[in-house]
């Protein structure tokens, strides 16, 4: 058992007792230790060499071709069309248009010398309707059999999503969803479809891409597609369906294909570490633990120990009796359900991309059903963090590390790969220069390093994303990528921003070397972006200048937009030139 740093007279017998209770509860020695933090320093070294590298995408966010060759609608088609849902009401409509350039990518990937690319297949494209005895659309089956070939011919493994959060709208109107128990059904159709049709070739599958978005943002906080607010029930609700749907196609797996195709199916669980604010306070400790086990916890638990955390049973429990309710809004797998779903994955992806520190806060049952307030806790950050450049990724690798080590120690030791990490930035005019980017990779990825040496079995590591691409309710105005898009330019070109020649020469080394190494190659990346920077930026003038044009003659496009697509991209073009002559002010009075 682990340190007692403050164990004095009184604490002793505090600690002892904690001691025996822990190791009576859990797995002794092997439980994971909250109050050990060690956050170390830069770590050298290199990773296995059967160590993979990849970098990930998905289909709604980057495919556009939205009703193109046959594909049907999907929930989030519909959900950004409306008005109102998403930052400018933007759409993926046509996004990086990846459905029509799969060349291009390949030779982005081909610069970066990944080892697999995780993407998804959009569900709406091969089967229009969901309902895959309705009809198969065989245009959107030839579009992934010529990527996944493509990727092959290069060396480059397909990690395939098969629910990446676009779910066919027939299956939304018709039958509710993901709140809706015949959703299991459709779904493993549709796995089963695309097992017999790429299965051959493709041998890593991850049924769902965090599915704890999928579960609170649509229908709890309505933020995401299909835009629910059933506070307190829905993503509860979404989740079981989840969970049983997973199961399922494990089993179709193994029943129909594992003995042919030899792949693995996995899930893709994406999460935050919780912290405790005060090491020294049970309740924090507590309350940071429920944090995890709520948003982690949720899925992984019923899949390697088969059923929900006690913890989460025991709050939602308690709280919904409060509320007067006859049953625990919390749903409940029957015995049958739970030896089923235990055991039914083959590797856990972890997607994480910052840390919050915990503490412990009572919420009265009075405020009626919701997730967030089941959980009795409050979120903080460290004012010490630096500022992101996203509002939202706080830069914090230990964090990782401590998740890392809390899936080996809560579930067995499982298979792992990294299958999101990165952040993003809020940015409306050309930046290359990405050095945040780099400080993040660099910091990240030494902790997965770190994770390996502890004893964590990771197998491989993606970062999220290859390019910029539509974020979700923040539309094009959050950028993830390691390649820059120019989304105003109807040809959506791609330029690689610093952080892709860091992460190249990460890969290229499986790790970080030496102090000598690394350091070089952080300096040639920022070095390598300031003149490309420079040239985008005139050349996103010279098409700002040319919608002018084209926006004298069309009086219906909004002053929105103008402001936007125009307006903030001239100021920022206007602004580094104000600076050049300002500088050579300077620069002149000096002398
Ligand atoms: C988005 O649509 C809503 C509803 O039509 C409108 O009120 C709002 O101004 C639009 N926003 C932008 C940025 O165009
Ligand atoms: C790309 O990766 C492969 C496999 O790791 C390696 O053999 C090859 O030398 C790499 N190519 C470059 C250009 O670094
Ligand atoms: C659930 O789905 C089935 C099959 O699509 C449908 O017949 C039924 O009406 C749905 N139930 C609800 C409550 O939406």
């Amino acid at each position: 058992m682990g340190h007692c740093y403050h164990c004095r007279m009184v604490s002793c017998v505090l600690c002892v007792l904690l001691v025996l209770s822990i190791v009576l509860c859990a797995h002794g020695e092997d439980d994971f230790q909250w109050t050990q933090t060690d956050r170390g320093s830069f770590y050298y070294g290199t990773f296995p060499p059967t160590f993979m590298w990849g970098v990930g995408s998905s289909a709604y966010q980057t495919e556009g071709a939205w009703d193109s060759d046959g594909k049907g609608k999907s929930i989030w088609d519909v959900f950004t069309h409306k008005k109102g849902k998403v930052y400018m009401n933007q759409t993926a409509d046509s996004s990086c248009d990846g459905y029509y350039k799969v060349k291009d990518d390949l030779a982005l990937l081909k610069e970066l010398n990944v080892s697999h690319y995780r993407l998804s297949i959009s569900w709406p494209r091969i089967i229009p309707t969901g309902v895959r005895a309705e009809h198969v659309n065989e245009k959107g089956i030839q579009y992934y059999n010529d990527l996944i070939d493509t990727l092959l011919e290069n060396k480059i493994i397909p990690m395939i999503t098969l629910y990446h959060w676009d779910l066919p709208q027939n299956l939304q109107e018709k039958s509710n969803g993901w709140q809706n128990i015949s959703i299991v059904t459709y779904f493993n159709d549709y796995a089963n479809l695309c097992f017999e049709r790429f299965g051959d070739r493709v041998k890593h599958w991850i049924t769902f891409n965090n599915p704890w978005s999928v579960a609170v943002e649509g229908f709890e906080t309505g933020e995401h597609a299909p835009g629910f607010k059933l506070s307190g029930t829905g993503a509860y609700k979404a989740t079981h369906n989840m969970i049983k749907a997973h199961a399922r196609v494990w089993h179709t797996y193994s029943k129909n294909w594992r003995s042919k195709q030899k792949g693995m199916v996995g899930i893709s669980l994406t999460t935050e570490w919780g912290e405790p604010v005060d090491l020294s306070s049970q309740k924090d400790i507590e309350a940071a633990e429920r944090f995890v086990q709520f948003h982690f916890g949720w899925f992984a638990n019923p899949l390697y120990n088969g059923d929900y955390p006690q913890i989460m049973k025991e709050y939602i429990g308690q709280k919904s009796a409060q509320q007067g309710l006859g049953i625990s809004r919390l749903p409940t797998f029957t015995s049958q359900e739970k030896s089923y779903i235990k055991g039914a994955c083959d590797f856990l992806g972890v997607g994480h991309f910052t840390t919050r520190y915990i503490t412990n806060r009572n919420f009265p049952s009075t405020q009626g059903p919701n997730y967030f307030t089941d959980r009795d806790l409050r979120e903080l950050v460290d004012p010490k963090w630096p500022e992101p450049e996203s509002k939202w990724v706080y830069s914090v690798p230990w964090g990782f590390r401590r998740l890392l080590n809390f899936v080996k120690t809560q579930y067995g030791n499982p298979l792992v790969f990294v299958t999101e990490n990165g952040l993003s930035e809020k940015m409306h005019c050309a930046q290359l220069c990405d050095e945040w980017r780099i400080q993040y990779l660099k910091g990240y990825i030494n902790e997965v390093l770190k994770a390996m040496k502890d004893g964590v079995n990771i197998q491989g590591y993606t970062a999220w994303s290859l390019m910029d691409k539509f974020e979700w309710d923040e539309g094009f105005s959050e950028r993830f990528g390691l390649y820059y898009v120019e989304f105003r330019n109807k040809n959506k070109p791609r330029y690689p921003k610093a952080s892709v020649q860091f992460y190249k020469k990460v890969i290229g080394a499986s790790g970080f070397p030496n102090v000598r190494e690394v350091e070089k190659w952080h300096r040639l990346s920022t070095e390598s972006c300031s003149t490309t920077n420079q040239l985008l930026a005139a050349e996103e003038q010279r098409n700002a200048a040319a919608n002018i044009l084209r926006l004298i003659h069309d009086p219906l496009v909004s002053h929105m937009e103008m402001v936007t697509e125009i307006v903030v991209p001239t100021v920022c073009t206007l602004c580094i030139l104000i600076s050049a002559i300002l500088l050579m002010i300077l620069l002149r009075r000096q002398i």
